[in-house]
This record gives C-alpha cells, sequence and structure tokens, in this order.
C-alpha cells in the first residue's frame, strides 16, 4: 500500500515512517523541512508546502496522514492567522484534494488540546468541546473539516493525541515529560508549574502504533479516537521523572514548584480506540526517561534550537 505522510519529517513522523517501512508500506514524505530531515537515507522526502499539492499528486496513494500544522501553543500564539491557516485550513485542504484523488482513508492527527478545561471529569470523544485558545480551536477546526468529507468512500480519522513525548530521530524538548526529563539531567532540577493539572500522556512509539492500527483498521471505520497511555497530574508527572533520572544518574534531583495557572486541563478514556481500532499502548512515563536516556549522546547541551519548536518557528520568519 501506498501512503503519504504529510509533515512527516517531524517529531513523529520521523518515528512513524520507519515504522511504516518496516511493516512493508511504500511511504513518501511531503514536508517543508522546518526541523531538517532527519528520516532513513533512502526515504523518498519531497520539500514543499501541502497547500502546493493537486489532485494529481495524490493520485496513486491508498492512504494519507496528516502530521503537518503548527504543533503547540507557543507556535499558535506567536501567529495565530498562520495558525488558523495551516492548523484550520490545511487539513481539509489536502483531505479534499485527497478524496478527489481517490485516496480511500485520511488520517488526522488531531489533539486533546481541544477539550479544553474540563474538571474531575473523564473525557470521552462525545464528551463537549470547550478549548478557548488559538491551537485548540485551531486542531478542532482541521478535524471537523476533514470529517465533513468523509463518507462510504473516504474514511476520515482523527487520532486526538495526548502530549506525546519520547525519543525521535527529531526530538523536541518542549514536551512535557521531554521538558522535565532536559532539566532533571541539566540543572538537577525540575520544574512543576502547576502540579493538579491533568495530562493525557503518550510515547511517541506508541503513537506511531496508534497511526499504524489506524491505517489497518477496516475501511468501515471512520471517526475521533482519543489516545493516550493514561491520565497524570503534572505533579505526578514530576515524580516519576525525578526518580527515574536519580536512578540512572545517581544523584539527587530537586524540584520547583509554582503555581501558575493553564488554561489546559483534561483527562481522557481511550476505550474506543481499544475497542475499534485494536490500540494498546505499552509504555509508560518511566520507559520515556529512559529512552530519551538511552540517547542522551544525540542531545549536547540541549541547546539546540531545533528541540523547541517555538525557537525555530520565530527563526522561519
Ligand atoms: N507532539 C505532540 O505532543 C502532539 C500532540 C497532539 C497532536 N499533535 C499533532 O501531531 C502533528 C505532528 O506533531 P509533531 O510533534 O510531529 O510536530 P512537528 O512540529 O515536529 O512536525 C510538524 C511537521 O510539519 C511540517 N509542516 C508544517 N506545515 C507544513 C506545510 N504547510 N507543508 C508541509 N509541511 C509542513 C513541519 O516542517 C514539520 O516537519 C501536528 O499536527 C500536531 O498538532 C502533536
Amino acid at each position: 500500500m501506498k501512503i503519504l505522510v504529510a509533515g512527516g519529517a517531524g517529531f513523529i513522523g520521523s518515528v512513524l515512517v520507519p515504522q511504516l517501512q518496516e511493516h512493508g508500506y511504500e511511504v513518501d514524505v511531503v514536508d517543508l523541512l522546518w526541523f531538517g530531515n532527519h528520516l532513513p537515507e533512502g526515504t523518498n522526502v519531497i520539500q514543499k508546502d501541502l497547500f502546493d499539492l493537486h489532485e494529481k499528486d495524490l493520485e496513486g496513494y491508498e492512504q494519507v496522514v496528516f502530521l503537518a500544522g503548527l504543533s503547540n501553543d507557543p507556535m499558535a500564539a506567536y501567529s495565530p492567522a498562520r495558525n488558523f491557516i495551516e492548523n484550520g485550513a490545511l487539513p481539509s485542504y489536502l483531505a479534499f484534494v485527497a478524496k478527489n484523488a481517490k485516496v480511500r482513508r485520511f488520517i488526522y492527527a488531531s489533539s486533546c488540546s481541544i477539550y479544553g478545561y474540563t474538571v474531575n471529569e473523564l473525557y470521552d470523544e462525545q464528551s463537549p468541546v470547550t478549548c478557548a485558545y488559538p491551537y485548540g480551536i485551531s486542531k478542532l477546526q482541521g478535524e471537523r473539516g476533514v470529517f465533513q468529507l468523509g463518507d462510504d468512500d473516504f474514511s476520515t480519522i482523527a487520532l486526538r493525541q495526548g502530549t506525546v513525548c519520547g525519543h525521535s530521530r527529531r526530538t523536541r524538548f518542549d514536551l512535557i515529560v521531554n521538558t522535565m526529563f532536559k532539566s532533571a539531567i541539566a540543572d538537577g532540577m525540575v520544574t512543576v508549574n502547576n502540579p493538579s493539572i491533568w495530562r493525557p500522556i503518550l510515547d511517541v512509539r506508541d503513537t506511531a502504533t496508534a497511526f499504524l492500527r489506524a491505517i489497518q483498521a477496516d475501511y468501515s471505520i471512520s471517526g475521533a479516537f482519543n489516545v493516550a497511555f493514561g491520565n497524570f497530574t503534572v505533579g505526578q508527572i514530576a515524580d516519576v521523572v525525578k526518580e527515574e533520572v536519580e536512578q540512572l544518574i545517581g544523584k539527587k534531583v530537586g524540584i520547583t514548584l509554582n503555581n501558575v495557572q493553564d488554561f489546559r486541563n483534561y483527562k481522557v478514556t481511550c476505550d474506543k480506540a481499544r475497542t475499534y481500532l485494536g490500540f494498546l499502548p505499552k509504555y509508560s512515563i518511566s520507559d520515556i526517561v529512559s529512552s530519551l536516556y538511552d540517547h542522551l549522546d544525540d542531545y549536547g547541551d540541549f541547546s539546540n534550537d531545533l528541540f523547541y519548536n517555538i525557537n525555530t518557528f520565530k527563526k522561519l520568519d
């Protein structure tokens, strides 16, 4: 099967694409390469804006996976207009072109960010979405635009991912577990901005498996699916990172507590992804920390701007 991975040279794509290749899929990547190209040699990577793809470019692909756009709140807040174009409009445009080219399935990288601020409730895919900030709203717009195009011949799946963390050939240190890992190693200290806030967490290896399961699912399946390993408070995450890093480096790690208000707070249930897609995540927060530690030599002093999306994004202007 031939698959186009749009935005496939980013953090998630750099783990997903090699996994798809190992499974025997023929994969092409279209990406602006904001963060470079770390994909395996021999991967067909086309450096191009997805808005410049047309129906004829999509012909011959059975499925399209959409991983592009602005991938966090700071980027969206820095450039709200571009955020609404890249996250709100681009998924609809690409799904529209893909459908015209007779692609069978479009899989959209959505986010649990769309749930916004919820208190003491476990959210499923039917729960209200209350996001009120550019990134969350734009991810919801992207998802809704894609779903509008779905029909019996065009399956549309949105994976509402928790915060994806862990090691990738194109690693980020602006994702909660990775950020805490970095400061535990570099500063001997983990900073906790608001310990009671909830976040669903997912290892990037499990994320790749979730996309694989969506690709493999029967074509009668469409819809939104929450995907996470589990729900944790920021305080819990910090405790696990602290203990794991202390064991790995044989030194004490401190915790600094701040009380910064957060506009995102949510817990989700992933029963639907388990039932319909057969998705079973296997990597815990401890596993995320040890996979990052295994690649410590790759990270230098953590100062490379490519590790921090907002730093690289500002330089693109
Ligand atoms: N990482 C997470 O925690 C997380 C959580 C939920 C959802 N998501 C979503 O998953 C997707 C992938 O996330 P990531 O962490 O891999 O992001 P990333 O920033 O590492 O990668 C995004 C890639 O898309 C490319 N891109 C952006 N706009 C493009 C365009 N117009 N044309 C071609 N290429 C373009 C960039 O060059 C980059 O390589 C994003 O849509 C993000 O919103 C990520």
